[in-house]
């Protein structure tokens, strides 16, 4: 015999007991598993997926690093002396975005790659300002990608890294376009 109250009333009432049972759900809403039925399916990548691309995303940091620390070194000319301040300072924040991606590779059970995207040579002020620009667009757009993809997968403790992550990117745009003195690129 159950405990449960309607079941005591018997075949008299069954229309009772099922509502009761309506009323409280096996799986309650919200859920795990009704979030994961939601997720918009453009941005849905297996794990193994999103370890590829953060890996992509870690080449592009690795690029940025050593442009930075080229390019705040040899940019010449009184007119370029707080730019190139402007640029270290953009390397140490792209080395604290590189550690951080590899922290979430290795956290996701992937292996963090050691080879940087190509840095383009350039021996000029304004062609250095313009490499970097473009090199910042593309990992805006990148991160914006990444972001989604973590969230539907729910791995919002990697998300909400990405976001400082995008909010320091999205800086250096707006510094590089002052920089060259233009308005920054939409994206
Ligand atoms: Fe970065
Ligand atoms: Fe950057």
């Amino acid at each position: 015999m159950s405990s449960r109250p309607h079941d005591h009333e018997g075949a008299m009432e069954p229309q009772v007991g099922d509502a009761h049972a309506n009323q409280y759900p096996a799986q309650p809403p919200g859920s795990a598993i009704e979030v994961e039925a939601v997720a918009p399916k453009a941005t849905r990548v297996s794990r193994q997926e999103l370890i590829d691309r953060l890996n992509d995303d870690l080449a592009r940091e690795y690029q940025a690093i050593i442009a930075y620390v080229i390019y705040s070194q040899t940019l010449k000319g009184a007119a370029f002396m707080a730019v190139a301040q402007e640029l270290e300072s953009h390397a140490a924040q792209e080395l604290g975005h590189a550690i951080t991606i590899a922290k979430h590779i290795d956290y996701l059970g992937g292996t963090p790659g050691a080879t940087p995207r190509p840095v383009k040579v350039v021996d000029n002020a304004n062609g250095m300002l313009r490499a970097d620009l473009e090199n910042e667009r593309l990992t805006i757009q990148a991160y914006r990608e990444r972001l989604k993809q973590c969230e539907a997968l729910e791995e919002y403790g990697i998300a909400e890294d990405l976001r400082e992550i995008l909010r320091q990117e999205q800086e250096h745009l707006v510094d590089l376009s002052t920089a060259l003195g233009e308005a920054a690129p939409q994206i």
